[in-house]
Order: structure tokens, then C-alpha cells, then sequence
């Protein structure tokens, strides 16, 4: 069956730029939070990233309007009742996201994929929330920060995922100009287990005093041409995504490149989660 309409769980940094590639394709998308206010500011965040591609004359104004008006906002996860294909973009708790997998479970239609936006979590611990039935069509669709901009999708099949919902994902991705690669269900799958050495070993760099959060960022920056330092990176990805994703690392695989640093566990002790909270390895002005 086509995927036409998407209901999309979350609607932080992930969630609201999932809801805005659909959109985009002419996707109808409900985006729901339990707190419609929380809805409302990721439709509110699509908004301005639409306005910024107008204003650089890269989208037509009709088209910004058009892609607003497939988006939905609604605080009852009883919507999912709608959906060819529910994607889950929550908190990085296993509780919290096989609560809501087991609460949209009992809302779907049979037909309906469920994909999983998990950065960490392996995806049959997550498929265990859902019925028999629906394990088939659960699975692993991880996508990058920020979503408008990353055209790749991590795509993790579970032990009972079928090759026909694999193939749904496949072509979605496919409609989204978005480029698959497929990791096993391994703690971090392909692109965090790369990633979160590489920032945890930022981070021991700056805790031991080798130099400071700017020049280790310029470092990454100018010398090895990476977009962001990995520092600037963290902050934009969030200190507790960070250390959620590296302790799912540090307990699955044991090696000690995975443990997470002192600092950042400091760092999110004290709520200071990078960008989002205005302050991290950097400082953020408000706004
Ligand atoms: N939403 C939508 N579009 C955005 C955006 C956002 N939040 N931020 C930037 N853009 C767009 C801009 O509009 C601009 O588009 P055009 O070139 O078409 O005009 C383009 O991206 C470049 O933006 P800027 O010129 O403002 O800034 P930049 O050149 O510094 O790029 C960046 C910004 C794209 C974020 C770049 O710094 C980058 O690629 N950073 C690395 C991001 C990264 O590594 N992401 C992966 C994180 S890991 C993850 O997500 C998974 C996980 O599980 C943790």
C-alpha cells in the first residue's frame, strides 16, 4: 500500500524536520506532542525553515504554503488511526518510546509501518512494545540533523522486520531523494558508532586541558574540513542525546572508547544541554 499520509511523533529537532521532508513530497502529516503547545512550536520551526528557503529564493511562496497546509498539529495519539506510516521521533528512552509504540499500537490500522527514529536503542527491544502482527512491519528509520539538510537514512531491520515493509521504507527514501544504507541492529548502528568516539575523545581532549573548545572545534574545522567541530557538534546535537546514545555504546559493546566523559556527564547534571538549553561546550545567545 503507498505511504500518503505520516504521523509523526515528536516534534523537537528531529521530529519537526521529519514532518517537513514529507510535507515537502506531498506527504499529509500529523504532527503529534501529548502537549499541543509543543506541537504547534515544531509546525512553528517548519514555518521559518520554509521562510529562510523563500527568502534565498530557493522555494516559491506557494510552495512554502502548500507543504504548511499538509501539516497538522494534534496532542491525541488516537491520529495515528489515519496513518499508512508512523514515524517516532521522542525522548531517547527505551520506557518512554515503548510506552507510545504500544499505546499508538492499539490505534492503527493493520496495514500501518511503524519506524522507529531511535539513534541507539535496538529495534526488537523496541518492537517488543507492539503485537505480533506488527512486528513485521516495525523497523529502524534513522534519520540526521538537520533533516532538511542530510539526505541519508540509517534503515535497521528487526528480527521479524519483512521484506515487504523494507521495501516501503526503501521507496519512501527513494521519494525523499534520500540516500538508504542499511546497519545491523548493533548498538549505535553504522553512523553514531563513527561519530561518538570521535566527540568523546573531543571532549577528554578539553577536560585534560589540550586546548579549548574553540580551537579543538577549528581543529575539526579546518583541518580535517568537517562542517562543525565536534564539540559545536555535540552542543547542536544535544548533551543528552550525546550521552544517552554513548552510554547505549559503553553497556552494548564494553570498549572504552565509548565511555562517556566526565565533562559531559557534568555538563548534563547541571542542564546544560548544549544549544537548546543555551550553553553547552559553547555559550548561545537566546534567540
Ligand atoms: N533546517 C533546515 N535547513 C537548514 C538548517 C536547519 N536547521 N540549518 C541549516 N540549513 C540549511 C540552510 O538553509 C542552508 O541552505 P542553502 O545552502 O540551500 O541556502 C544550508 O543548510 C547551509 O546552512 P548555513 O549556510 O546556514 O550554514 P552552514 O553552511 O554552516 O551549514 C549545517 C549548517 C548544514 C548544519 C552544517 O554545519 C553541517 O552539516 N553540520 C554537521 C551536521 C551533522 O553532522 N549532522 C549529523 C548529526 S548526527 C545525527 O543527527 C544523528 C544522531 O543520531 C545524533
Amino acid at each position: 500500500m503507498p505511504i500518503e499520509r505520516v504521523f509523526v511523533a515528536g516534534a523537537g529537532l528531529m521530529g519537526h524536520g521529519i514532518a517537513q521532508v514529507h510535507a515537502a513530497i506531498g506527504k499529509r502529516v500529523v504532527l503529534y506532542e501529548p502537549e499541543l503547545a509543543r506541537a504547534e512550536a515544531g509546525r512553528d520551526r517548519i514555518a521559518s525553515n520554509l521562510e529562510r528557503a523563500v527568502a534565498k529564493g530557493r522555494l516559491a511562496a506557494d510552495e512554502r504554503d502548500a507543504t504548511l497546509g499538509r501539516i497538522e498539529t494534534t496532542a491525541d495519539p488516537v491520529r495515528v488511526a489515519e496513518a499508512d506510516l508512523a514515524v517516532e521521533a521522542v525522548f531517547e528512552d527505551v520506557d518512554v518510546k515503548t510506552a507510545l509504540w504500544a499505546q499508538l499500537d492499539a490505534a492503527a490500522p493493520a496495514h500501518a509501518i511503524f519506524a522507529s527514529n531511535t539513534s541507539s536503542i535496538a529495534i526488537d527491544r523496541l518492537a517488543a512494545a507492539v503485537g505480533d502482527e506488527r512486528r513485521a512491519k516495525f523497523v529502524g528509520m534513522h534519520f540526521f540533523s538537520p533533516v532538511p539538510v542530510m539526505p541519508l537514512i540509517e534503515l535497521i531491520r528487526g528480527s521479524a522486520t519483512s521484506d515487504e515493509t523494507e521495501a516501503a521504507v526503501r521507496g519512501l527514501a527513494a521519494e525523499l531523494g534520500m540516500q538508504v544504507i542499511a546497519s545491523a541492529d548493533r548498538p549505535g548502528f553504522i553512523v553514531n558508532r563513527i561519530l561518538m568516539p570521535l566527540l568523546a575523545e573531543a571532549m577528554r581532549g578539553y577536560e585534560e586541558g589540550l586546548g579549548s573548545a574553540d580551537d579543538i572545534d577549528t581543529g575539526a574545522k579546518i583541518g580535517l574540513r568537517h562542517p562543525m567541530g565536534p564539540l559545536e557538534l555535540a552542543d547542536f546535537i544535544g548533551l543528552d542525546v550525546c550521552l544517552g546514545i554513548m552510554r547505549v555504546l559503553h553497556d552494548g559493546l564494553g570498549q572504552e572508547h565509548f565511555r562517556p566523559p566526565r565533562v559531559l556527564v557534568e555538563l548534563v547534571e547541571a542542564g546544560h544541554l548544549g544549544q537548546k538549553t543555551g550553553r553547552g561546550f559553547h555559550t548561545y545567545p537566546s534567540g
